[in-house]
């Protein structure tokens, strides 16, 4: 990524194909980041039509106000956590609702403590003015429940000594009175995983995933936000979705997989007694779309990306 690229859009075409904007309804783009999605959307969009921009993070509405002068009144800011979603915005007021879930590049490359490879105090909120920083996490919470959060959000084997040492580390760092670092959490991730030298960058990136998860509530969010998200489209209002790992994929198709269905009575029940017509979006693509060639080849970090597509009902 060159110098001064807030973020590249991943899977910027078949997005905002997806999203088959009409005329006459408004939009949501619940992970604003650095506008890239935003701003494609927002040309694509007539007099009196807005787009609902959220970020919980003021640095990305800095920069894609900037980006996004031109629109004006066009765009509509929410700096909000998007579980907020059904809040800001009624019930079938909306056209369609992207998310690009995860962090930015610039999230991951400024002094925030998002990436293993930086030497800063371990903040990883996305919203640095509100909620408690990994730091604290990590000195509140317990050597199982981090072995649980490593396990379950990013599938790490091993998490239990894992846990034992980052916690160690961390009872270090504090009897120093200092902040604990990325170099803490890496020199008890390499410990663990001694005999797996050449995976340990991508065994870093998953413990600080998981831990960043946690930081910012992530799970919760993404189901309260699609839950809302589902209510606040039209008939034939699109939902696109694109996740970057496997926690996150499966939340989104366990969340939805519940609108998908007509009935939504209790197995042992001999006969259905909710009136069997729930059924509130439908799949637009079998399988998820992941990024082609050229774009693998021009944006590294697209490389886990998958966009599901639903449509109300
Ligand atoms: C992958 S980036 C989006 C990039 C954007 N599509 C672009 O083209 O520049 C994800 C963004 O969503 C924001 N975000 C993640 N979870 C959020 C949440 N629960 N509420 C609001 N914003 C969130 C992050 O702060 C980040 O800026």
């Amino acid at each position: 990524m060159s110098a001064g690229v807030y973020h590249i859009p991943v899977l910027l075409n078949e997005c905002v194909e997806s999203l088959c904007i009409r005329h006459g309804y408004d939009y949501a783009d619940c992970t604003l980041g650095g506008g890239g999605h935003s701003e494609k959307i927002a040309e694509l969009l007539n007099e009196g039509q807005k787009l609902h921009c959220f970020d919980r993070d003021i640095e990305a509405l800095v920069a894609a106000r900037a980006r996004l002068a031109r629109f004006g009144e066009k765009i509509i800011y929410h700096h909000k956590p998007f579980s907020d979603l059904g809040k800001e915005l009624a019930p079938e007021a909306l056209g369609g609702v992207l998310y690009d879930l995860g962090i930015s590049s610039h999230q991951i490359d400024t002094n925030r403590g998002f990436s293993f490879a930086g030497n800063e105090a371990l903040d990883m909120r996305m919203d640095s003015g509100s909620g408690e920083s990994a730091q604290d996490y990590l000195e509140r919470i317990s050597e199982k429940e981090l072995a649980k959060i490593l396990k379950e959000n990013s599938d790490l084997e091993m998490s239990g000594r894992l846990a034992r040492l980052i916690l160690s580390g961390v009872a270090a760092a504090k009897g120093e009175d200092r902040k604990i670092t990325a170099a803490d959490l890496n020199s008890a991730i390499e410990e663990v995983y001694a005999s797996r030298k050449k995976d340990w960058n991508s065994l870093k990136a998953r413990v600080f995933q998981a831990i960043r998860m946690e930081v910012n509530s992530e799970i919760s969010e993404i189901k309260k936000s699609i839950e809302a998200a589902v209510h606040c489209l039209k008939s034939s209002g699109r939902l696109c979705i694109i996740t970057y790992h496997s926690k996150e994929a499966r939340t989104v198709k366990e969340v939805l997989s519940l609108f998908e269905k007509n009935c939504l009575c209790n197995n042992n029940l001999p006969v259905c007694v909710c009136g069997g017509n729930n059924r509130k979006i439908k799949k637009v693509n079998k399988k998820p779309v992941t990024p082609c060639v050229e774009e693998l080849k021009n944006n590294s970090r697209s490389r886990s990306a998958s966009l599901r597509v639903y449509e109300r009902i």
